[in-house]
């Protein structure tokens, strides 16, 4: 059976560089994997993310523009996926509207899960992989990155509240997060997640 999994975490909490590493080893049990991410992930998505990565726009715009990216993934690539029995591994979901957008910008959560229910039903992700750091390590890791984006430019503050957003939503459906210590080495880390990819 197929499962969706997604993966978040604030930016610099080095999931990107962990996202080959889970689909290396879900394809090592035999499993064929779609690695997609958004904002993003379709034609129109990936222009959608060069708008929202670069221009100034309004909180409401930008969870608007976000869940119009995300409908998009769903219906071209997400669940035709999932209906071929392919796992597909996601680069950011819903749970980063609720962080960034709610937590980070202070778009109202009715807001944002009136857009879930239009956009998604209650079509939810299998297993989510959120990647816990202090922002003040996050913060330093980014601060090596060229050419930020419009979100990497903020401040310490808008991602704090960010990262207490995404803890808060693990709590609030502790069956599907798994919280992964992103302080971790590289080794310790690809240990937790070769346990987590081997109970799934
Ligand atoms: P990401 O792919 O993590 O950035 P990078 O390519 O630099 O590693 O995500 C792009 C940005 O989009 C990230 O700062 C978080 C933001 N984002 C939101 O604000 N809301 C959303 O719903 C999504 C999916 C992403």
């Amino acid at each position: 059976m197929s499962k969706f999994i997604t993966l978040e975490g604030v930016d610099g909490a080095g999931k990107s560089t962990h996202i080959p590493t889970i689909a290396n080893l879900l394809r090592a049990q035999g499993r064929e994997v779609l690695v997609t991410r958004e904002p993003g992930g379709t034609p129109l998505g990936e222009k959608l993310r060069g708008l929202l990565l670069h221009e100034a726009m309004h909180p409401d715009t930008e969870s608007l523009l976000m869940f119009a990216a995300r409908r998009e993934h769903l219906e071209q690539v997400i669940k035709p996926a999932l209906a071929r029995g392919v796992y597909v591994l996601s680069d950011r979901f819903t749970d980063a509207t609720f962080a960034y957008q709610c937590g980070g910008r202070g778009v109202s959560a009715d807001k944002i899960r009136q857009l879930e229910t239009w956009v998604q039903g209650d079509f939810q992700p299998d297993l989510t992989l959120l990647f816990d750091v202090p922002v003040s390590v996050s913060t330093q890791r980014l601060a090596g990155a060229r050419d930020p984006d419009r979100f990497e430019r903020e401040n310490g503050d808008f991602f704090e509240r960010i990262r207490q957003a995404y803890l808060a939503r693990a709590a609030d459906f502790p069956k599907r997060f798994r919280i992964i210590d992103s302080a971790k080495t590289l080794e310790q880390i690809t240990q937790d997640l070769e346990s987590i990819v081997l109970s799934i």
